[in-house]
């Protein structure tokens, strides 16, 4: 096997991420309770802001393999910096009252990239104006946490929720402290002075009725550790799964909802990464992921990120209801070497909104 494919195979999760806690709790008091009522909301809108990770794969593939490979920490790679994207999502939840609230999840990765995204979005306007109540970090890979800077400059108050196993260089960026001299590494020049909450592993994290945060505590390459999940209940249709890259497994995050969440059998949707086959390998493992979405019933599937085209393909041939998209921020200098011409896309693509 050459370099490259052991590389790919490693990162893409053959050797899946290890779950820690293998079945996470809630607390310690109600281990053993009841499944918790979360609450509902009346709507729930999620504005794909960026679903590009990175542009280019052999270029990213090349430099982690150069620094030693995907069991290397992030903070010693020199990434290339031109190759950063980013994932970025804004949620925006109507209440049983009406009211809407928004939150942002993750800040994405090249700041030029973002900057761009966000002002496409409307993102930094809402930052701006105070009105977005929180950024949640689903964890701190470069793609979804490296770019701090450009939520920060526009709100550097901003509530923040994060996994409580965010790595000491990761809290270093939020402060604004501790530059890392390896080319491609991040910078932030805008302290965060908001509120923070981190999330324990296992943990139910409410921001408000409906709307849960739940970190699960599982080992993740370049040295990450533990994922925030977040689980919306959207009245009269059921529970909505929101990831980054989904690396704790789509199944373990239904199975934490069929166990905890009062009604948490039924999963009406998903939204963002599932990180199944973000190189494009196709392996008979992956059929399982197919297979519990099957079982689960679920009615909208909107996959996107490192989830893989192949795997989507695999899911719609299987039935499964994948949400289509298209690519509209394509006035940006560079184009994913995975974009589709003309702007389609097989799945929710960066600018493409889906309300459950
Ligand atoms: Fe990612
Ligand atoms: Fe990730």
């Amino acid at each position: 096997m050459t370099d490259r494919r052991a590389f790919l195979k490693t990162l893409a999760g053959t050797a899946p991420a290890i779950l820690l806690n293998p079945f996470p709790v809630l607390s310690a008091e109600i281990n053993h309770a009841e499944p918790v009522d979360i609450g509902e909301v009346r709507s729930l809108d999620i504005r794909c802001v960026s679903e590009t990770g990175w542009f280019d794969t052999g270029i990213i593939a090349g430099d982690v393999r150069k620094a030693g490979g995907p069991g290397i920490n992030q903070y010693g790679i020199p990434f290339t910096a031109e190759n950063s994207g980013g994932y970025s999502a804004l949620i925006t939840v109507e209440n049983l009252n009406g009211n809407k609230s928004r939150y942002l999840l993750d800040s994405g990765w090249g700041n030029d990239w973002m900057d761009y995204a966000f002002r496409k979005s409307g993102v930094d306007a809402y930052l701006e104006q105070n009105r977005i109540k929180g950024l949640i970090l689903s964890h701190d890979h470069n793609d979804h946490f490296w770019g701090i800077e450009s939520t920060l400059k526009h709100c550097p108050d901003i509530p923040l929720y994060y996994p409580a196993t965010f790595h000491k260089k990761s809290i270093n960026l939020l402060d604004g402290t501790d530059y890392s001299s390896v080319p491609g590494n991040p910078r932030n020049r805008f302290p965060h002075k908001g509120p923070r909450t981190p999330v324990k592993p296992g943990e139910l994290c409410m921001l408000q009725p409906g709307f849960a945060v739940v970190d699960f505590d599982v080992d993740i390459p370049l040295g990450v550790r533990g994922e925030c999940a977040i689980y919306v209940k959207v009245k009269d249709k059921g529970y909505v799964v929101i990831t980054g890259c989904g690396h704790p497994g789509i199944c373990s995050l239904f199975d934490f909802a069929a166990a905890r969440l009062k009604g948490g059998q039924n999963i009406y949707g998903c939204y963002g990464g599932l990180h199944i086959a973000p190189f494009e390998r196709w392996e008979p493992r992956m059929q399982a992921s197919i297979e519990c979405m099957k079982d689960a019933g679920i009615k909208k599937v909107a996959c996107n990120h490192c989830t893989g085209r192949i795997w989507v393909e695999k899911a719609m041939n299987a039935g499964l209801p994948v949400v289509q998209g298209t690519d509209a921020f394509r006035s940006y200098y560079r184009i994913s070497t995975a974009a589709l011409k003309g702007g389609a896309n097989p799945y929710i693509g960066n600018g493409d909104s889906i309300v459950f």
